[in-house]
């Protein structure tokens, strides 16, 4: 039996449609998605630019709202959340990985990474703790003190991976993690996401343009002008 189909949906989507606003006109990037996405899945999205895969991450990780159908996390429904509401549950719930890696110049690997828990509003000795160990856990121990301008572009996608995971979310979205790296530090990317997937059973959800990047994922979902024309769940 598939340990995949048989976890608890963490996210579901049901018929979910996103339409933007243009002047005039409006262009439709999301018809119809429904889609269950399930606790501990190492889940891509992929597909040609421009097919939908940004609107869908924004939606899945709470950022955006559909302009129809339903979103609910776990038995939440987060239709009825307001805006504040929804803020507190993201940062509870869901870490988020960037493709320009969204690092704060002036502070340090370790105070990137402690920077969630103290918006939280932990102490400080606990979260600097957790931060060290979460680098521990990216191999970048030893350069916990230094500024991302000094990181290569590969250490950076692993500080924020630290960053995302620090507090321990149920879920991580990474919307085009690599689309700033070369293939070889995609790859390490794409296999240091798979290896926090397994270890901590965190949800991962990312996306890519690049199909050499799907060979260790549980499920590749495709999209194609904002709808879902297959998705694959690996033996
Ligand atoms: N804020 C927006 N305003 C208007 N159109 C948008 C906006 N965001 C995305 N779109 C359009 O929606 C479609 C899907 O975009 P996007 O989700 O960014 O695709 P992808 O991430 O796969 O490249 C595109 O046609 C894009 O131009
Ligand atoms: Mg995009």
């Amino acid at each position: 039996m598939n340990k995949i189909i048989t976890a608890p949906a963490l996210l579901k989507l049901r018929n979910v449609r996103r339409r933007f606003r243009l002047g005039e006109t409006s262009i439709d990037a999301l018809n119809s998605i429904s889609l269950d996405i399930h606790a501990g899945e190492f889940l891509a999205v992929w597909g040609p630019s421009g097919s939908g895969k940004s609107t869908l991450m924004n939606i899945v990780g709470l950022i955006d709202a559909p302009t129809a159908g339903e979103v609910c996390f776990g038995e939440q429904a987060t239709g009825g959340m307001d805006d504040d509401a929804l803020t507190d549950f993201r940062a509870r719930h869901i870490g988020f990985v960037f493709q320009n890696f969204n690092l704060v110049p002036v502070l340090s690997a370790l105070e990137n990474v402690m920077l969630p828990l103290q918006i939280r509003g932990g102490a400080e000795h606990k979260a600097r703790e957790l931060a060290a160990a979460a680098l521990r856990d990216v191999g970048l121990e030893r350069f916990k003190d230094s500024l991302p301008d000094k990181l290569s572009g590969g250490q950076r996608q692993r500080v924020a991976i630290a960053r995302a995971l620090v507090v321990e979310p149920k879920l991580v979205i990474a919307d085009e993690p690599t689309a700033n790296l070369d293939s070889e530090n995609s790859r390490m990317v794409v296999d240091l996401m798979r290896e926090m997937n397994r270890a901590r059973q965190v949800t991962f959800v990312f996306t890519t343009h690049d199909p050499r990047l799907l060979d260790h994922v549980d499920r590749k979902i495709l999209l194609r002008d904002g709808s879902i024309e297959s998705d694959e769940v690996m033996a």
